[in-house]
């Protein structure tokens, strides 16, 4: 970015203030009003900060007018196609550039050598309810990683950063397969060293220890697009969390357990899950997509068509495109049909000829494709949530580690716009 490349006035109480403005390498423009609390006591209001850049920030890059995603400069389309590879794309995010063989392989035995849980962190896990809900278990889990890997709680050096990143990366693997297992009453399947990160997932998640689950190559490539196309997403909810978590100097299991709780959310990684509900209340309703749409589209009704609409994307969501073609591939090689689907795809082509869902410019996200993918391949929609906290783990990880490393980054600390009482006295409890 530039160092600023432009000014603005703000003129207030006849008195104009020059403020920078800065550019960024898309062209965006930002006001720096960085000195205007300190130099003239005026804040901004922007209570949902859809208007705040938080930080400069060389990750990812979303231009959500013209649907583009890239991760460190690569349009998101590029890691479809031939083998989408997970890992490649972590290591990516975090060191800021394509690892080259030996940097990969490096770190695939990192995590190969750490895909067990600490005995004790075992111990503490078989504590919890086995219906508890499974991001709750999620994020308990890697807060407790920072009881039994304490050499990682102060990550200065990039070798140092790697191991945690590669510990994190390969044992909520395990804690996510773990925690299925735990809830149906099944044994455990210990990871297999010699799998690679998905299909040694799917393995953990459906063998059993008298018949090993054949993990087809389609299904482990479209496990690998959904991670991938879930790996980052720059400023959202839970990436913001974890960096004002990390901005106290917190640590990284610290930071990315508060990523797991704010994706938990309805409106954010939780939407999957509402998809799925709302598909499957559908099509056992016996419901017309037509009257669907009506609803969503009436103010006195609450039903939201789920998995349509984004903060930043006002066209289609480039991940949805791809999600949505993945799926038309694995079942036709699956030779699997899903009614679900059909509806989907119903609700899609309706809501994109109304004039509600387009003059607001509302497309399917994310969330609205990603559930049929993963119920295809057998994962319960109680766990979607966790799928997509695999996936973004390694974004929790880059933006965690580009706050901590920020030159002259400062606790996050918002200021507010106080609307309370006056200055009012304290009244004895037998007077008021
Ligand atoms: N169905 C029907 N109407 C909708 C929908 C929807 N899914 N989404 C937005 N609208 C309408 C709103 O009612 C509002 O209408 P109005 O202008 O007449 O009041 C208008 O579109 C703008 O919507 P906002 O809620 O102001 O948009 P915002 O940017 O704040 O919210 C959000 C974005 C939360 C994603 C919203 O579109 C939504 O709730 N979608 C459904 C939930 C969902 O799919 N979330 C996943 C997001 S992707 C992710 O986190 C990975």
């Amino acid at each position: 970015m530039s160092e600023f490349s432009d000014s603005a006035k703000l003129l207030i109480d006849n008195q104009e203030i020059d403020l920078d403005v800065y550019t960024g390498v898309e062209g965006e423009r930002s006001i720096d009003i960085t000195s205007l609390y300190k130099d003239h006591q005026l804040t901004t209001y922007d209570p949902s900060l859809g208007n705040t850049a938080i930080c400069r920030s060389s990750i990812t890059y979303i231009d959500g007018e013209r649907g583009v995603l890239r991760y460190r400069g690569i349009p998101i389309e590029q890691f479809d196609r031939p083998k989408p590879n997970f890992i490649e794309v972590a290591w990516a995010l975090i060191f800021g550039r394509l690892p080259d063989q030996e940097e990969l392989d490096q770190f695939r035995e990192i995590l190969t050598n750490n895909e067990l849980l600490h005995e004790g962190m075992l111990g503490q896990f078989m504590t919890l309810p086995v219906d508890a809900p499974p991001m709750a278990i999620l994020s308990a889990m890697i807060s407790m990683m920072a009881c039994y890997h304490k050499e990682f709680l102060l990550l200065e050096d990039e070798k140092i950063l790697m191991g945690a990143a590669a510990r994190l990366i390969s044992k909520v693997r395990t804690i996510a397969a773990f925690t299925y297992r735990r809830s149906m009453g099944l044994p455990f399947i210990y990871p297999d060293p010699n799998m690679r990160y998905c299909a040694n997932f799917l393995h953990m998640m459906f063998s059993l220890p008298y018949k090993q689950f054949a993990v087809s190559e389609e299904m482990e490539d479209a496990l690998n697009l959904i991670l991938i196309l879930h790996a980052d997403h720059e400023q959202n909810c839970s990436a913001s969390a974890v960096r004002v978590v990390c901005s106290a100097q917190a640590n990284l299991f610290a930071s990315c357990s508060a990523g797991v709780n704010a994706l938990w959310g309805p409106l954010h990684g939780g939407a999957n899950v509402k998809v799925m509900e709302m598909l499957e209340s559908i099509y056992r309703g016996g419901y017309r997509a037509e009257d669907c749409i009506k609803a969503a589209k009436d103010r006195n009704n609450p039903f939201r068509l789920f998995g349509f609409g984004h903060r930043v994307y006002r066209n289609y969501d480039p991940r949805a495109k791809i999600l949505k073609s993945a799926c038309d591939r694995l079942f036709n090689k699956l030779k699997h049909n899903d009614p679900l689907l059909d509806i989907a795809r119903k609700l899609e082509e309706l809501a994109l000829k109304d004039p509600y869902f387009v003059d607001r410019k509302l497309y399917p996200n994310v969330d609205f494709y990603s559930g049929i993918l993963l119920r295809a391949m057998g994962i319960p929609t109680n766990m979607f949530t966790v799928m997509f906290a695999m996936g973004r783990l390694p974004g929790w990880i880059a933006q965690w580690k580009e706050q901590h490393f920020a030159d002259g980054a400062k606790i996050i600390r918002p200021r507010q716009l106080y609307v309370g009482n006056p200055k009012s006295n304290y009244i004895e409890m037998e007077r008021r």
